[in-house]
């Protein structure tokens, strides 16, 4: 047992290494120092890179509680520009959108170029304005296998977030892929729960049945990494969702620290956000992509045992965010295999912590 006041803060060995207590899962104090700590320092997915492949195409999201707007230059430069304009703090775009010549803020109209720099105010002729020392502050962005992320605060370098999954993507065309489909969930459980949940693929036999089927779980592995945990496992050829797979077939899922899933089959990638709405509930968000000439009823198949799925872990969830809520329980034990993504999450939780309340 972890009893003193920050002997659970102290970095793990993980053959002795026990969850995070309780209260982080619980109380309104972690989740307001998780917004600055965690939230606020990480690079966060906002868009698929066809959203913005044009001049002036734009996508809206956030990063860190800041309104983004990633968008296109006329330079071709992709930017993720603060969506607060600098006279009152009205949103530039409130929707994603193709071919913008200019930012047009939808309070009192002021213009921007699409790299941010103030080109008009109108109206505004008796105000002293620098108009030209006015511009929409910019953020970091990576595009990445045809996606976007963008950097709040002093979010480590980008390359290191991802280093070493480009040579396990193998074949897969990410960027090349179609949206289909966005699907939101709210469950009642701290985006902690979630993010453990997805980390081990211990619980697949008792939560998910007809998953554990599809895969050769005597093959399912983890790899950790520094900032990211990729979970495999070859499909099963003979059964399962999947159809007839093939010898080199394998579902990969990947973690990216701390809160974005892609979740990838033969010619299909889900992106995963999971998003925290209070310290007991998170919204998650599913965008589902396809290879070029999918079969829809293929894809209307697979969305259906997705749904499946995601309800089975949804459910499990919730019952556990009941569990650390009861007062009955604080931290137990991890599996050094099994559980090893889910310890290296709660060493960066506790090192993420650690920067905030000492120890
Ligand atoms: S807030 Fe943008 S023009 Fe007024
Ligand atoms: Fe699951």
């Amino acid at each position: 047992m972890h009893d003193s006041a920050s002997e659970w803060l102290a970095p793990q060995p993980i053959e002795r290494a026990w969850t995070l207590p309780a209260r982080c899962y619980v109380d309104p104090e972690f989740a307001a120092l998780e917004r600055a700590a965690v939230f606020g320092a990480s690079w966060q997915l906002v868009a698929h890179a066809a959203q913005v492949r044009g001049a002036g195409d734009h996508a809206v999201g956030e990063a860190g509680g800041v309104p983004i707007l990633v968008v296109r230059g006329a330079d071709r430069v992709l930017r993720a520009l603060h969506n607060v304009c600098r006279h009152r703090a009205g949103p530039l775009a409130v929707c994603d959108g193709r071919g913008a010549r200019a930012l047009v803020c939808r309070y009192h109209g002021w213009t921007y170029a699409l790299d941010g720099a103030l080109r008009g105010a109108p109206d505004m002729d008796g105000a002293a304005l620098e108009t030209d020392a006015i511009r929409l502050p910019a953020a970091r962005v990576a595009e990445w296998q045809g996606l976007v992320f963008v950097a709040a605060g002093a979010a480590p370098p980008f390359e290191d977030l991802v280093a070493g999954i480009d040579a396990h993507i193998g074949a897969h065309r990410f960027a090349d892929y179609a949206f289909d489909r966005r699907v939101v969930y709210e469950v009642a459980c701290n985006w902690k729960v979630y993010v453990d949940n997805f980390l081990e693929g211990y619980h697949l036999r008792r939560v998910h049945p007809g998953l554990a089927r599809a895969l050769d779980a005597r093959r399912y592995r983890t790899d950790v990494a520094a900032w990211h945990v990729l979970q495999s496992s070859p499909l099963d050829a003979a059964q399962g969702p999947y159809g007839a797979a093939g010898a080199d077939d394998e579902a990969l899922y990947w973690w990216l620290w701390p809160n974005t899933m892609l979740n990838a089959l033969p010619g299909r990638l889900q992106t995963n956000r999971v998003i925290p709405l209070d310290a007991q509930r998170c919204r998650v968000e599913f965008d589902y992509y396809y290879a070029q000439g999918t079969d829809p009823r293929t894809a209307s198949k697979d969305r259906e045992f997705a749904d499946q799925v995601q309800a089975e872990d949804g459910a499990i969830c919730e019952a556990v965010q009941r569990g650390l809520a009861s007062g009955s329980y604080d931290s137990g034990p991890l599996n050094p295999t099994q559980e090893a993504g889910v310890f290296r999450f709660h060493e960066l939780l506790r090192a993420a912590y650690r920067a905030r309340l000492g120890g």
